[in-house]
């Protein structure tokens, strides 16, 4: 978390006597908030108004307003309105590269980290980010503007988010003549709007940030609201930390502390429940039951630790426990599956891709996990569920999602931490969406893996030979096909066992549903990875010769494939070349707008990074590019 120091300047205990003042603080409730709101709405300004009213400026806040002004000696409270909200804004454009800015304020009665969040307001991601781990929201809407459309997207996300406290601010009512009319008209609307999504209430409070009316102090023009001004509600609004303490004992192991060969600690953050020595514990995903010795701390050994708290467990015995596990009450422990239902809030640029591996961040572990074409996408606006074959940039969809090991968690309803998960773009490491895991679905739990006695070393050992796959990549015309072919014929010669998936063919059975967008590539290629995987399984020699443009999925073959079985030829011909063979005509027709999405015309190809081996087609002849690929096969054994 960004949160800056808490230094403030106008409180003059700090100078006097520093202990005296952090005992002031010290026993205060903390209430941390977000604020969320279309453009224009007047965000900056309400923070400002709350730093500048309840008189708590940071001196590093005052320091760079003070460069920015050139006036020297301001203290905090009398400096400009209008400078700390044109310095807080010019902060938010230089910090744009950061998701969310926390910043810290105190009242006398409480404190309060708000989520600041900068860059584009039309990104869900920053709000999202700011609201995870927010106790309420402050849904701002201009009056002027009523209910818009991205009042609704935040207000769906942030009930999606499980925030239960929302404070709705209408905003600008100065601008409005502070009309009781509006103010009630939006309301009304916004009524109607919540109760589609299953907001159970809200509190609508009509303020002026810029004026600060009903910010602090009661608005003198609006004696017809009775209720709570902005800072009074933010005050006394509850702070659900101790809901989590009274259910099962959960903690997600962050690492294994091991300074020296008679200790053995599970460090990480306590997220349900309550745990002592001598509680009897189960790891999961393993199961395996032990029982806890000791919770260990910075300040020694504890009789008791709850949730939220960061602590080392040991354990009685000698088990199996690493980073990711969950440790779980013995007879109470949750869920461990690898298929879920799960809602997506879709943060990228780039669409999502059904079929496609992405990084799953979930509690302290990491897996890779693929998504489904979506089951619904939901339209912000209306709350109606939508056909979708895939989600774009701010789009809330429902998916199945399946990852590659076994995960303990829980319905992000339930418990945050082990249902709240990220997905991470493996090429980019960025974060493209957010999650909320919903259940396991059933077929998780009730598919077994059959082992069978004929198994696929008996299958290659009665051939003579190792199973592989040999991938070919590269643009259409390279002469992935052709040098495959060749290939083939040579290890058929030597007796080899050996087979060749190739693209136009497969497409004319197997994959003939698929087109060529980026989705319908993914599938491809995913299919034909399964195949040749099953047909490594069979003992064979798997030749496959496909464009596979994206490293995503090239890689995650590799992944599928033992170390040593796999063996990527990247056919290196230049789009000029390819372009002027032009064997099947398909170049000239995508280049007169004839044929879309051709790979290197309209369509991206990702070379690859980590090939086993290169052939340039310029300079070998076909026939001289395969002795190099039967090379390379019968190195690697
Ligand atoms: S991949 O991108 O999904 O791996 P694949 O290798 O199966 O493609 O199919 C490529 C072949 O389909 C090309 O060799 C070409 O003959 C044909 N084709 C038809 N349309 C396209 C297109 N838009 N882009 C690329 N290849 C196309």
């Amino acid at each position: 978390m960004n949160a800056q120091d808490p230094v403030y300047v106008t409180d003059a205990l700090i100078a006097q006597d520093i202990d005296a003042y952090l005992l002031k603080h010290q026993h205060k409730t903390m209430l941390r908030f977000i604020t969320c709101g279309s453009v224009d709405d007047g965000k900056s300004t309400l923070i400002g108004r709350l730093l500048y009213d309840s008189k708590m400026i940071f001196e590093d806040q005052l320091a760079s307003l003070e460069a920015d002004s050139k006036v020297s000696g301001t203290q905090g409270g009398e400096i400009d309105f209008a400078l700390l909200v044109d310095g807080l804004a010019a902060e938010r454009e230089q910090g744009i590269t950061i998701d969310v800015a926390y910043r810290f304020f105190a009242t006398d009665k409480r404190k309060f980290i708000v989520a600041d969040t900068p860059g584009h307001e039309q990104y869900t991601r920053n709000m999202v980010t700011g609201a995870s781990t927010a106790d309420l929201a402050v849904i701002l809407i201009d009056a002027r503007q009523g209910v818009l459309t991205q009042t609704r997207r935040h207000s769906y996300l942030v009930n999606l988010l499980g925030i239960k406290n929302v404070v709705l601010a209408v905003n600008k009512m100065d601008l409005v003549d502070y009309s009781a009319e509006r103010f009630y008209e939006i309301v009304t609307e916004y009524s109607h709007f919540a109760k589609q999504i299953g907001m159970d209430s809200f509190l609508p409070i009509p303020i002026s940030g810029l004026k600060g009316d009903n910010i602090v102090s009661k608005s003198p023009d609006m004696h017809w609201y009775q209720g709570p001004t902005l800072l009074g509600h933010l005050e006394e609004a509850p702070v659900n930390d101790t809901a989590m303490q009274d259910r099962p004992f959960r903690m997600a192991v962050q690492w294994v502390n091991r300074p020296h060969l008679d200790f053995r600690g599970f460090a990480g953050q306590i997220s349900a429940g309550a745990v002592h020595p001598g509680d009897p514990v189960r790891v999961l995903p393993s199961g395996k039951v032990t029982t806890v010795k000791s919770i260990a701390t910075f300040d020694g050994d504890l009789p008791q630790a709850v949730a939220g708290q960061s602590v080392t467990l040991t354990f009685t015995d000698e088990i199996d426990c690493s980073r990711g596990d969950v440790i779980v009450q013995a007879d109470a422990p949750c869920e461990v599956a690898d298929q879920f239902e799960a809602t997506l809030v879709w943060m990228a640029e780039s669409e999502m891709l059904p079929g496609r591996p992405y990084l799953l961040k979930i509690g302290t572990q990491t897996v890779s996990a693929t998504i489904t074409e979506p089951k619904y996408e939901v339209n912000v606006n209306t709350t109606e569920h939508l056909a979708s074959k895939t989600l774009g940039l701010n789009a809330i969809g429902v998916v199945n999602i399946s990852t590659d090991r076994p995960v303990p968690f829980e319905a992000y309803g339930d418990n945050p931490d082990l249902g709240g998960f990220i997905l991470i773009d493996r090429m980019t490491n960025a974060t493209i969406a957010a999650g909320m895991l919903h259940f396991a679905l059933r077929r998780s739990q009730n598919i077994h893996w059959q082992s069978t006695d004929v198994n696929r070393d008996a299958h290659a050992a009665q051939k003579n030979q190792r199973a592989k796959v040999v991938w070919f990549t590269g643009l259409s015309g390279s002469g992935k096909s052709t040098i495959a072919n060749i290939v083939e014929r040579k290890l058929h010669a030597m007796g080899k066992h050996t087979f060749l998936l190739d693209g136009d063919n497969v497409r004319h059975g197997l994959n003939r549903d698929l087109g060529f967008t980026d989705a319908d590539r993914v599938e491809n290629v995913r299919r034909v990875g399964e195949v040749a995987k099953l047909m490594t399984d069979a003992g064979l020699i798997v030749l496959t010769a496909f464009i596979s443009p994206f490293r995503a999925e090239r890689r995650m073959v590799r992944d599928m494939m033992a170390p040593g079985e796999f063996l990527e030829v990247y056919v290196d011909t230049p789009l000029e070349v390819a372009e002027q063979r032009d064997v099947k005509g398909l170049y000239k027709k995508a280049r007169s707008g004839q044929l879309k999405n051709f790979t290197g015309i309209d369509s991206p190809y990702e070379a690859p990074e980590q090939a086993e081996l290169v052939v340039n087609t310029v300079a070998l002849s076909a026939e001289e590019a395969a002795d190099r690929v039967v090379e390379a096969i019968l190195s690697q054994g």
